[in-house]
């Protein structure tokens, strides 16, 4: 459930309630369905429909609530019409049916040159010219999957995001309105949906097409120290070493995994390690190299369309996802790395983990790590299918490495 929208949509019906103007609606009313008449028998070859007449005079009545505006644009429409189909009757044929297999899948029916593809989180305002709207278009992305509990810890990180991030909270507790405590929340999105995890919501609020607007996209969890970090220092640091897929260093000590991810204090960025042995069966493999975790990530635009495409939908920790990054770029063991110079804190506070149900006289969290570990096997086996699947359509022999 977004909280996106409702605004507009109030603010515009809101127009209509002055009863003075109910009059003018009517007799707007009347005359548009007369000229519709009209419309229709004076060009019976043309269908009303592919005309649109009936829904633009409908919805600019709602919208603009004014007869002599109504008027002008029947006006409009009918003459246009008119010019258009002048040749109608003779020889209208497909030739003349819009139809342009470039456009997205499914508005192929739309001239290429009214289709907008893409969007993005930038608030306009309910007045003026559209134009000047925006005072700044925001270049960077970053996200949050939040707690209220947490308000301490996210109102210090988004401080350290300068005003080229846009900031996206995904609440997982409902709890919305609080946060408008904090002046940046003003400005902030918010979307609330319970007990979601930071995947389900990347899923379906960031969509690559809109968020094609941001070069870099940070997908992050709420329980991270950012006193040593700072975003702006981190993206000049991220376009200086090519790293599509990043993420602070962590640092050492407290609730580190993985070798990779483990801060340096000699270097700007690192982009291999040395894991304990044995583990690695390839030094540009995982966990050695072409990997960093889920909990900081970094994306640039090109690495999210990918990486999106592969996280799936009933699959809501992302456990096993950071194994397959390296999967979306190439070669992977270079464009993948770890930011040591700007680097984090994993707090490891229990949030979400712990809203999990409890059962079988387990604990809840422990449901929760049992449904990571299941979710992180069925990945990798669906990652193995579609390879195998992949290679024996192409009739070519797989490699001997392609576990996630
Ligand atoms: C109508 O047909 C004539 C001749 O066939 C053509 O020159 C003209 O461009 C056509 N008009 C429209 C609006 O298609
Ligand atoms: C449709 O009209 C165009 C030009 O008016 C003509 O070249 C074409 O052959 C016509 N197509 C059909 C299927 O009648
Ligand atoms: C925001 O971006 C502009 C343009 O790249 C840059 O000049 C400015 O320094 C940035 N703001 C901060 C706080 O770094
Ligand atoms: C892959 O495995 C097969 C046997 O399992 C072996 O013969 C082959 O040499 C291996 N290829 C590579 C590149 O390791």
């Amino acid at each position: 459930m977004a909280k996106l929208g409702n605004t507009s949509r109030r603010a515009c019906s809101g127009l209509f309630r002055k009863p003075n103007e109910t009059m003018r609606l009517i007799i707007t009313t009347i005359v548009g369905v007369v000229l519709g008449f009209f419309i229709g028998i004076s060009f019976p070859t043309v269908s009303i429909t592919k005309l649109h007449f009936p829904s633009s005079i409908i919805s600019y009545i709602e919208d603009r609530n004014s007869g002599l505006a109504t008027q002008a644009l029947l006006n409009h429409a009918l003459t246009s019409a008119r010019n258009q189909n002048r040749n109608n009757s003779k020889d209208f044929n497909d030739t003349l049916k819009i139809y342009v297999p470039t456009n997205p899948r499914g508005a192929e029916r739309l001239p290429p040159g009214i289709v907008v593809s893409e969007s993005d989180f930038y608030l306009r305002r309910l007045w003026g010219n559209p134009d000047e709207d925006l005072k700044m278009k925001q270049k960077y992305l970053v996200t949050f999957t939040v707690g209220y509990d947490q308000k301490k810890n996210i109102d210090a990180a988004v401080k350290k995001f300068s005003e080229n991030f846009t900031i996206v909270l995904f609440h997982y507790d409902g709890r919305t309105s609080e946060w408008d405590e904090f002046e940046w929340s003003k400005r902030a999105i918010h979307v609330s949906a319970r007990k979601q995890t930071k995947w389900w919501y990347a899923k379906r609020f960031l969509h690559p097409d809109i968020v094609a607007s941001y070069e870099y996209i940070f997908i992050w969890d709420e329980d991270l120290g950012v006193e040593h970090f700072n975003a702006e220092e981190y993206i000049k640091l991220v376009k200086k070493h090519g790293l599509e897929i990043s993420q602070p260093g962590l640092e050492p000590n407290r609730g580190l995994t993985w070798q990779m991810t483990k801060r340096r204090g000699d270097r700007e960025v690192h982009k291999e390690t040395e894991e304990r042995p044995g583990w690695c069966s390839d030094p540009h493999l995982p966990p050695c190299a072409a990997f960093v975790e889920i909990m900081a990530t970094v994306f640039s635009r090109d690495a999210w369309r990918c990486v999106w495409h592969m996280i799936q939908n009933d699959l809501v920790h992302g456990w096993g996802l950071d194994f397959a990054l390296r999967k979306c770029v190439e070669p992977a063991h270079e464009k993948i790395g770890v930011v040591d110079s700007q680097w984090i804190v994993h707090q490891v506070v229990p949030s979400l983990g712990n809203q999990g149900v409890a059962e079988n006289g387990k604990a809840p969290w422990e449901g929760v790590r049992e449904r990571c570990r299941k979710e992180w096997g069925m990945f990798q086996n669906r990652m193995a299918d579609a390879e195998k699947a992949y290679y024996k359509e192409k009739g070519i022999r797989p490699p001997n490495t392609t576990a996630v």
